[in-house]
């Protein structure tokens, strides 16, 4: 099974200037439409209640309409947060487990999502095997960071494209 880490970042790191700040709400129309066609061919996503909640609170049934069908995992320690929201299962293995998991139902690809606490915790698990960062000409200074632990992981350039006049992605390997 694949894993991949897809984030769209600022050139100087960020993913967010604040925890509750929603990333369609700084991103552009490339960034969205990589975003679900990455999505959309793993067909299975992961992330964190926090991610979860700055998306879901602004357009509610979001995932349902743009993502019809797609598996939608979040993590959290209380599933009833996320128990309204359809097509939505809630998580709390450890990310080797759940990759495990998964694996044995037939998952081919799982797209992790965000935000912070769950890109690192899944490159720690070293199952990662892509990242895909949208490198966005934004800067906000301070912020929440695409990681927010050390981490070992090596990683290789694969390739990189402008995807549009203001953006570029980066594509690594994770060794
Ligand atoms: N630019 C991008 O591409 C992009 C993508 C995604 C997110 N983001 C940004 O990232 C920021 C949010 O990131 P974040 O790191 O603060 O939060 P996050 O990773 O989205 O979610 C953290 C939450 O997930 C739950 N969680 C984490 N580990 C868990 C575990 N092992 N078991 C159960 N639940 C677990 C906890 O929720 P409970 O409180 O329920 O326990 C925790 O508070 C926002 O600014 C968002 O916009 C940016």
């Amino acid at each position: 099974m694949k894993v991949i880490i897809v984030a769209a970042m600022t050139a100087d790191g960020f993913i967010g200037n604040s925890t509750n700040h929603r990333s369609t709400a700084w991103t552009n129309k490339e960034d969205r439409y990589l975003f679900t066609h990455l999505v959309k061919d793993a067909n299975n996503m992961v992330m964190g209640l926090t991610t979860f909640m700055t998306i879901a609170q602004a357009a509610p049934g979001v995932f349902n309409k743009t993502m019809p069908g797609r598996r939608l995992l979040v993590y959290t320690h209380n599933p009833d947060k996320v128990s309204g929201y359809q097509n939505v299962e809630a998580v709390n293995e450890d990310p080797a487990t759940l990759v495990k998991q998964l694996e044995s139902e037939g998952v081919k690809t799982l797209a992790v999502c965000g935000g912070s606490q769950i890109y690192t915790a899944f490159m720690r698990t070293n199952l990662v095997n892509e990242l895909y960062i949208d490198m966005q000409a934004t800067l906000f200074g301070r912020g929440v960071p695409l990681f927010n632990e050390p981490l070992t992981n090596k990683i290789t350039l694969h390739d990189s494209k402008p995807l549009g006049p203001n953006n570029i992605l980066l594509h690594y390997t994770v060794n």
